[in-house]
């Protein structure tokens, strides 16, 4: 059996073709029945032409019962097509139907359908023309970011998911227990996580970069590529409880390699979008986004511009009045101040660099100024941040200092420390946030739609 991808990659020699898919459509004029089946293999379908006339029994009886949404098996000779937008049609012979699908009850009729309304069917929306395109698109990406890594010499590594320490200092985790809550909530009793199964209070991990840092600073080159999960309350389209993450961290590192990094990696990411994944980009192009391809074809050839928040904060003020939020230096830079940034003032990609220590985590190198840490954020059109990274502080006392600053206990942290105690060297990394870039390539506006089961406050079905 070949995939659909694979049948129309041939020519329309009349070879025999068996074709397993799920029925899109059917069509009937004067005796003749036309199945659209897809199989996921790409975006087109194959379109299987029945004369009813010349069908056995059997094949006529599937062929009554095989509506939209029903998996069947159809057999026949590969020929060209007369129709148009299409080169190559299966003239079936015999169709077997090997799961039916009740149309009374089948929820992804030929009609469109809401995203909200399909969010609610994850488990069926894979099978349509948008969350099948997005489905290619991430696993292509995926893979482009392992090749990306690879042939640069990173070693992958495989950071751990249940943790006891608050990676980012920002108290955002789930934790994870195995204490009968319930009974000690009747009992009237306080918890003793020492009687918990890590003896100790655990979380899920808000990110890997600690523990890719210790790989760092023995395999020099390293990324970790993982689930992450993040508490934060936030009801947007720009956040997800549990997220994929891409953690890249480079020992004798300083802050200009990991932007030039993390610019070489996105153009990486976009090029195989755009070549590999030509045929649901198209898709996307027209219908989601007008104007997809062509603006990431401008960032690919583009130089990512690079401005440091201070200066980002001037060019907003000199635009204040069209915010919400008002810009103001120490404050957080919103979605809105990101968007104006990277669509207004340079128009494309942009690193903004140098954010006031207070408004960034623990473990980003200070700046001589006393007031700034070497941290970058990747800015793009449509989405606003899609990289967070930073030089690391790799001096001891600079970083228990800066520990202490943020109200975390430096005891807590002793493994890391340890980093910078023994043999510690500059070193710097990011993380981009998988969704994110799957919006951005795709063109989804909704971050619920671009990953197969989202989790997000409230919303942890399948
Ligand atoms: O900026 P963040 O919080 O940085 C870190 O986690 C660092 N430890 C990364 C590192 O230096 N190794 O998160 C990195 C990226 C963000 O830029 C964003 O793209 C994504 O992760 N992200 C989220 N994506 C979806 N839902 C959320 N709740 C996200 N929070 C962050
Ligand atoms: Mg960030």
């Amino acid at each position: 059996m070949a995939s659909i991808r694979e049948i129309l990659s041939r020519d329309p020699d009349g070879a025999t073709v068996v074709v397993k898919g799920w029925v899109r459509t059917k069509r009937e004029t004067k005796g003749t029945v036309f199945l659209e089946l897809n199989d996921g293999s790409c975006f087109r379908n194959v379109q299987c032409v029945f004369d009813a006339a010349t069908l056995d029994a059997n094949s006529r009886n599937a062929l009554e019962r095989a509506g939209t949404g029903a998996a069947v098996a159809a057999t026949g000779s590969l020929v060209s097509s007369p129709a148009a937008g299409q080169t190559l049609e299966v003239k079936a012979s015999a169709l077997e139907l090997i799961g039916e699908a009740d149309p009374e009850t089948y929820p992804l009729q030929k009609k469109q359908h809401s995203f909200e309304f399909l969010r609610e069917i994850a488990h069926l929306r894979p099978r349509t023309n948008t969350f099948g395109a997005v489905a290619r698109v991430r696993n292509r990406m995926a893979f482009a970011a392992h090749s990306f890594f690879q042939e640069r010499g990173f070693q992958y590594i495989h950071t751990p998911i249940i943790t006891a320490s608050d990676a980012e200092g920002a108290g955002e985790m789930f934790q994870v227990t195995t204490l009968d809550l319930d009974a000690i909530a009747k009992g009237g009793k306080s918890v003793d996580y020492a009687r918990d199964f890590f003896g100790k209070r655990s979380y899920l991990s808000v990110s890997g970069q600690l523990n890719v840092e210790a790989y760092c600073m023995a395999l020099g080159s390293v990324y970790t590529f993982g689930p992450t999960f993040r508490a934060e309350n936030s009801n947007t389209t720009r956040h997800l409880a549990e997220f994929w993450m891409i953690e890249p961290e480079i020992a004798f590192a300083e802050l200009p390699e990991n932007m030039e990094l993390a610019e070489d990696f996105l153009k990486r990411l976009l090029s195989s979008a755009l070549d590999d994944c030509a045929e649901d980009l198209e898709f996307f192009d027209k219908r989601i986004q007008s104007g997809l391809r062509e603006s990431l074809e401008a960032v690919r050839s583009s130089k990512f511009a690079h401005m440091s928040y201070t200066d980002a904060v001037a060019e907003l003020e000199k635009r204040k009045d069209s915010f919400e939020f008002k810009p103001f230096w120490g404050c957080d830079l919103q979605t809105e101040h990101e968007r104006f940034l990277t669509e207004q003032v340079v128009k494309g990609p942009l690193i903004v660099t140098d954010y006031p220590k207070e408004l960034k985590a623990f473990y980003m190198r200070a700046n001589d100024d006393g007031r700034t840490v070497r941290a970058m954020d990747v800015l793009v059109p449509r989405i606003g941040e899609i990289i967070g990274g930073s030089e690391r502080e790799y001096r001891y006392d600079a970083l228990v200092g800066a520990m202490k600053a943020k109200g975390l206990d430096p005891a807590a942290y002793g493994w890391y420390l340890d980093l910078r105690r023994y043999g510690t060297a500059p070193h710097s990394g990011f993380g981009l946030g998988f969704e994110r870039l799957i919006r951005w390539v795709t063109g989804m506006e909704n971050i619920r739609d671009v990953i197969p089961f989202p989790r997000a406050v409230k919303q942890a079905e399948f």
